[in-house]
């Protein structure tokens, strides 16, 4: 058995600060093998820095996936094409920095795959077919000796997410959803062996709009002029997801974690 945890979009100072306050007791108590997260919005909100990327790396995060906001830094772009522990979504158009999956391997020595993808539904029209994308990266990894597999599926809508998991059960580990923010009630085993779950939610200020402080947020509803956005600082909270898979590379279990922090 393997147990992976995975965490949902780290947002700004507060959300690497309750990583680092969870992670420790986490990984010790819940015995995780290996920790992955999304870092897209680690720095500030928006993007992920690289010297943001090395601290949560620090933290005992082994990968780090991306998604719309990871080429907000010109310095990610050669981090990406640098280090393997880092990728970004698979789908996008050729020649892009970086790659789209990576292998890591757990104290064990169990090899995992871990793909990256990002939808095209009110997100980025310009991308490559995410679901060509999947059969793409799912062959590599198994290729290239993953024997667990898990793609981050960073998408706006919760139908695209939920067609890909269609589309990929039976022949993938894990498909997580992330992006929205928004942690969804619906972490799931689907009849082919993959754990689903259309969004894991987000490591970072909950008393916020997704992230962002609400008196930069709510002006631009209210008036239809928008306002500089803030990152918020308050309600902290880990979102995320610990699976578990046999030595077949089925998931045998998911259970969604929401753990308030003490900001
Ligand atoms: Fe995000
Ligand atoms: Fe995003």
């Amino acid at each position: 058995m393997t147990r992976i945890l995975f965490l949902g979009d780290i947002f700004g100072k507060t959300g690497r600060q309750v990583v680092r306050d969870f992670m420790p007791k986490l990984v010790g108590e819940e015995a995780i093998d290996l920790a992955i997260a999304n870092g897209e919005n680690a720095s500030g909100g928006l993007g992920l820095n690289p010297g943001e990327a090395q601290e949560l790396f620090g933290l005992g995060l082994a990968v780090l996936t991306g998604g719309n906001h990871t080429f907000r830094y010109k310095d990610t772009e050669k981090m990406l094409d640098k280090d393997a522990r880092l990728v970004r979504p698979a789908n996008y158009p050729e020649p892009c920095p970086g790659r789209g999956w990576t292998m890591a391997e757990t104290a064990g020595g169990v090899r995992v795959g871990i793909g990256n993808l990002m939808g095209r539904v009110f997100i980025n029209a310009s991308l490559d077919c995410p679901f060509q994308a999947a059969d793409r990266i799912i062959e590599e990894m198994k290729t290239a000796g993953a024997q667990i597999t898990l793609i981050d599926f960073h998408a706006e809508t919760t139908s695209e997410k939920r067609a890909m998991s269609w589309y990929v059960d039976g022949r993938l580990g894990a498909l997580l959803g992330t992006h929205t923010h928004v942690q969804t009630a619906d972490a799931d085993l689907m009849p082919g062996g993959l754990a689903y779950m259309t969004d894991v939610g987000m490591c970072g200020p909950h008393n916020s709009v997704i992230g962002m402080s609400r008196d930069t947020v709510l002006p631009g509803f209210l008036s239809g002029r928008p306002k500089r956005f803030e990152a918020a600082s308050k309600g902290a909270r880990l979102n995320g997801v610990i699976i578990d898979f046999d030595d077949s590379g089925r998931a045998t279990s998911i259970k969604a974690l929401n753990l308030k922090g003490v900001k």
